[in-house]
C-alpha cells in the first residue's frame, strides 16, 4: 500500500499527504486547495493528484464516514490500513500470549486461553485466528458491513451464529460461546463486558480515533479488562503530517497520557517496529498492562 502522494499546483508548490485511513482531513484540504487555486488564478488553474504507484482511494465529499470508507474498501478500493498476512496475525497473538503467561506467573505451563477484546476490529483476520487457536474473542466495530466480513472470516455456517439487538448495537454470538461480535460504538458503556477480558488487541484503533475520543475509549478498555490484562497496541509513526490524522502519529507518551492509558495501565514493553508498512509510516508495537484501579 503506497499512500504517499504529491499535489502539484501550477508546478510550483508540492504538498505531501498520506491517505491511509478515513480521509476527512484530506478531503477538506482538497476542497480548500481547489478554492485557493481558483481564487489566485482566476479559475484558470488545474489541480492534479498524482498517486505514487498503486491505486488511491476515490475522492468523496468532505463528509466521508467510516461507513463510506468501508463501502469503498469492500468494493475493491484502496485497502488503507488493512493487513491480511496471517503470519503477522500469528506474530501478534504470540506476543500477547507470551506477555500474558509471563506476567501471570504461568510461563512454562500449557498456553493459557485468553479472553481477547478487539476494539475497532474492522474485518481484521486476527479475530478469527485467535478464535481458531482456542481463545475467546470480543470484537467491536461501528460498521455492520465490516462486522459481516469479520464474521465470514470464521468460515462457520450461518446457523452457528445467533444475532440480537442490544441497545443500539447488533450482537453476533457464535454458538460455541467463544466469539461475540458487536456492530456498534466502542465508546458506549457495555455492562456485560465489564471485567471480562484479560487481553486486548488494538491494531490501529487508538490511532484511528479522533483525539477527543481517546479518553472514553481508554475508559471503556479499563472497564472491560481485568487487573493484570495485557494490552497489545499497534500504532503508526509518521515521517510527516504528524499532527494530522487518522491515522495519527502515536508515541508512548501519547498512549500514556493521564487521560488515556496513563491512569490504569503500565507501559511494560516497547516492541519497536513490528513489521514493514509501505509508505512513509512505521508500524510500532507496545505492550501495556492493566494495573489495579488507582483512582477508585
Ligand atoms: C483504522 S481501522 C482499523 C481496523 C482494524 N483494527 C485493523 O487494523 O484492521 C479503524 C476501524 O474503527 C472503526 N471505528 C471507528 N470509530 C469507531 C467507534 N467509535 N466504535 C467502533 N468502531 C469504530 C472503523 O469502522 C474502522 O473499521
Amino acid at each position: 500500500m503506497r499512500n504517499h502522494f504529491v499535489i502539484f499546483l501550477n508546478g510550483t508548490v508540492e504538498f505531501h499527504m498520506t491517505a491511509t485511513f478515513n480521509p476527512n482531513l484530506r478531503e477538506t484540504f482538497k476542497y480548500f486547495l481547489i478554492l485557493l487555486v481558483g481564487l489566485t488564478n482566476n479559475s484558470q488553474a488545474t489541480l492534479s493528484f498524482h498517486p505514487h504507484q498503486n491505486s488511491f482511494p476515490a475522492f468523496t465529499p468532505p463528509t466521508m464516514t467510516w461507513a463510506n470508507t468501508w463501502k469503498d474498501i469492500l468494493n475493491g478500493g484502496n485497502k488503507r490500513w488493512k493487513i491480511d498476512d496471517i503470519l503477522l496475525k500469528k506474530q501478534a497473538l504470540k506476543k500477547i500470549c507470551t506477555y500474558a503467561s509471563a506476567t501471570s506467573g504461568e510461563s512454562g505451563k500449557d498456553e493459557q486461553k485468553l479472553h481477547i477484546l478487539c476494539p475497532l476490529a474492522g474485518d481484521d483476520p486476527f479475530v478469527s485466528h485467535a478464535w481458531k487457536e482456542g481463545h475467546s474473542v470480543f470484537a467491536i466495530d461501528l460498521v455492520p458491513e465490516a462486522v459481516d466480513t469479520l464474521r465470514k472470516n470464521f468460515g462457520e455456517p450461518d446457523d452457528q451464529w445467533t444475532v440480537a439487538t442490544l441497545g443500539s448495537s447488533v450482537v453476533w454470538k457464535h454458538k460455541g460461546g467463544r466469539a461475540t461480535l458487536y456492530a456498534g460504538n466502542m465508546l458506549e458503556k457495555r455492562p456485560e463486558l465489564e471485567n471480562k477480558c484479560n487481553a486486548v488487541y488494538d491494531k490501529d484503533s487508538f490511532g484511528a480515533l479522533d483525539k477527543n475520543d481517546r479518553k472514553p475509549f481508554c475508559q471503556r478498555l479499563t472497564e472491560f479488562t481485568r487487573e493484570g490484562a495485557i494490552v497489545y497496541v499497534e500504532v503508526k509513526n509518521k515521517d510527516s503530517g504528524k499532527e494530522f490524522g487518522p491515522p495519527f502519529h502515536v508515541e508512548k507518551k501519547d498512549l500514556m497520557e493521564e487521560d488515556n492509558f496513563g491512569s490504569f495501565f503500565e507501559h511494560i514493553a516497547d516492541l519497536g517496529q513490528v513489521y514493514n508498512f509501505d509508505g512513509p509510516m512505521q508500524q510500532m508495537g507496545h505492550i501495556l498492562q492493566r494495573n489495579a484501579m488507582k483512582h477508585e
